[in-house]
């Protein structure tokens, strides 16, 4: 994994002082990298009869999209306040550099569902447990919650049930 690790770039102090930013840009902007960062996070859910893929804004709309074509599902969004245009369930949280709230459409699911949650990072775990949340609130079942990228450090998958979480890289 040393090489999809080198495609990403620290940037210091981004978007805060303090903060060591994990730049994904420039793995995405590399077709082998970004191919295979798709292609090895897909094959492990190629079995598991996943409904639909839940991409978080807005980095993780990336990986979602792309996970959902590979597994031949569709994708719901979970976006940022205002952007939805149907009747939405709604849920705030703390992110490592402050706070935001994450809306869906009430309808998004059939219950039972099986969901992927993709994003591309996990930090604090904020944003993901909150994704859940409203998940389960609407009656579909996480399999699993999918990330590129994991700030060990920060604990995040302390904050969902175990066995819950995959992250191809660890930091
Ligand atoms: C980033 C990242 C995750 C979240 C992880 O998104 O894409 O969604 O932070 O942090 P957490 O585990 O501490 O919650 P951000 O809110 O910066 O939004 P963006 O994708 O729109 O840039
Ligand atoms: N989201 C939350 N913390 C982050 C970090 N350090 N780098 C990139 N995205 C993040």
């Amino acid at each position: 994994m040393d090489d999809l690790k080198n495609a990403i770039r620290d940037i210091p102090d981004f978007p805060k002082k303090g903060i060591v930013f994990k730049d994904i840009t420039t793995l995405l902007a590399d077709a082998k990298s970004f191919h295979r960062m798709v292609d090895l996070i897909a094959h492990r859910y190629l079995d598991k009869k996943i409904d639909q893929v839940v991409g978080v804004e807005a980095r993780g709309f990336i990986l979602g999209a792309a996970l959902a074509y590979k597994l031949g599902c569709g994708i719901t969004l979970v976006r940022k306040p205002g952007k939805l245009p149907y009747k939405t369930v709604c849920k705030s949280y703390e992110l490592e550099y402050g706070t935001d709230t994450l809306e869906i459409h009430e309808d998004a699911f059939h219950k039972g569902d099986r969901v992927i949650v993709a994003d591309d990072l996990l930090a604090t775990g904020g944003t993901v447990s909150t994704v859940v949340a409203l998940v389960e609130q609407l009656g579909a079942e996480v399999v699993e919650c999918a990330f590129l990228a994991e700030l060990d450090f920060l604990k995040g998958r302390d904050r969902l049930p175990e066995g819950k979480v995959y992250s191809l890289l660890r930091y």
